[in-house]
């Protein structure tokens, strides 16, 4: 199996350019369900996860073309009905719950395989269900098949308000609503940047959709989706994932193709712990004068500061001058990668959904597990600067998210190659997708 090597203690010089966001790809794929007529994609990541969710449009008799490099042409006007989504593609990622509402919002029913196996338990889907079944239709979860099934005789214009903040409940429920012949409301909507995104698409192809972005979002359900072209987001996380790359390795890059609205949070927090930041139009460029100094960080739902920025951070943060604390708001079970960064040399101790870092002189390079794709890219970034040679394994965590990371780095000046390791990768299950 593959694996990353990383010959530390480099810094990063030169511009790098952020690829479509992930999040709002793997959202706006399954709505091209909603679709009858073709839709051109511009700046899809070309990410593992996309290439998942292709096979299984393909596998429902849907068109997918690549015109070129992130330009893709889907065309959902003739699917094969029945569609069942259970193909062992369905399993091995999060976001092919999307599915669910897509079929919703298309057929009025759909029977979509959990994903990600069965960890029901740990990322529950109550709020989706409970968004679905307030529209009118019937939903079991069959555990022993590990299929959700979604039935209606038509769905119905609803007010739907979340218990808690959900990007995916609030995806799933929208996709369902432009089905619904009439207004459905969704309130204590999730407000992330690719939430909006996914509703622009939806509106660009046809839909009457408000208020995405804020906390009260509006379907006018019921119009015909004919298809259109549409740009996807750049990358949030990835854009963020390279500004801590460079202060974490020092140098001075410059991060392209990011909307630095969106960025706010994490180049806030940059700064406070001392790294330069100046923001350009659709860039921003990352200088590291000194050695990180110490902060305290919360994770919440968007504007707040991102869980998926969460274990970069803390890898920064191992390095900085002082004891920092980081109060993890949204999983509670997110800070398993700690112990791979303490092999390197890290002082982390955690305690619950708390982590404290006290800041060490260096790390040293060794054999660490890529645990998710957060927590795996932040391995490669404590790679960056570790004394010695890193080997970072189950690199297919990454590649579920990161387009190119390896060239991208390598053209920044990191030391960085991937080959392939003798050693089996582990079959661990995955917890964050
Ligand atoms: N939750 C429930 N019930 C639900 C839905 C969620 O209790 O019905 C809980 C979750 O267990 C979690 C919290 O609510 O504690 C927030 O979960 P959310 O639904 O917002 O997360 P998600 O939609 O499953 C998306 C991203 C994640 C990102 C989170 C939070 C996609 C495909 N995934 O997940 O991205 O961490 O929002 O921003 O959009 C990543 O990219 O690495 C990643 C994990």
């Amino acid at each position: 199996m593959e694996k990353y090597i990383i010959r530390g203690g480099r810094p990063l010089e030169g511009s790098v350019t952020i690829s479509g966001s992930k999040n709002s790809a793997v959202g706006i794929i399954p709505a091209t369900v909603l679709v009858k007529g073709p839709c051109i994609l511009d700046n899809v990541p070309e990410i593992s996860d996309v290439f998942l969710l292709f096979e299984i449009l393909r596998s429902f008799g849907a068109e997918v073309t690549r015109l070129e490099k992130s330009t893709y042409r889907i065309d959902c006007s003739h699917l094969k009905e029945p569609i069942v989504a259970d193909q062992p593609a369905v399993r091995k990622m999060r976001a092919s719950y999307y599915l669910i509402g897509a079929l919703l919002g298309r057929f009025g029913s759909a029977k979509v395989g959990l994903p990600g196996g069965c960890d029901f338990g740990s990322r529950p889907i109550d709020q989706h269900i409970k968004g679905f079944e307030s529209m009118g239709a019937k939903v079991t979860v069959d555990l022993d098949e590990c299929n959700v099934i979604a039935e209606s005789n038509g769905l119905n214009p609803a007010s739907v308000y979340f218990d808690i903040v959900s990007v995916g409940a609030t995806v799933n429920v929208m996709l369902a609503a432009v089905g619904v012949p009439g207004r459905v409301t969704i309130e204590n909507a999730a407000k992330e940047p690719h939430i909006v995104d996914i509703a622009n698409f939806l509106n660009a192809m046809g839909a009457d959709i408000k208020g995405a972005g804020t906390n009260v979002i509006r379907i006018n359900g019921g119009r015909e989706l004919k298809g259109g072209r549409y740009e996807v987001l750049p990358d949030q996380i990835e854009a963020g994932t390279y500004m801590v790359a460079a202060a974490i390795a020092g140098g001075r890059v410059e991060v392209r193709n990011v909307i630095p609205k969106h960025m706010e949070s994490i180049s806030a927090k940059l700064e406070e712990a001392g790294i330069g930041i100046e923001e350009l139009d659709d860039s921003i460029i990352v200088t590291r004068y000194d050695r990180p100094t110490r902060i305290n960080i919360k994770t919440q739902p968007y504007p707040g500061f991102p869980t998926d920025m969460q274990p970069q951070f803390s890898t920064m943060l191992t390095l900085a001058s002082g004891t920092s604390v980081i109060t993890e708001g949204i999983y509670s079970q997110r800070f398993r990668y700690t112990s791979e960064l303490r092999k390197m040399g890290a002082k982390i101790e955690v305690d619950g959904n708390v982590c404290v870092i006290d800041g060490v002189e260096k790390l040293t390079g060794t054999r660490v597990h890529a645990c998710d794709l957060r927590a795996g890219v932040s391995m490669v970034l404590a790679g960056l600067v570790a004394e010695g040679v890193t080997e970072v394994v189950d690199i297919r965590h990454i590649e579920r998210g990161y387009e190119g990371l390896v060239d991208k780095l390598r053209s920044l000046g990191a030391d960085i190659e991937k080959v392939n390791d003798e050693q089996p990768e582990s079959t661990s299950p995955e917890i964050l997708r």
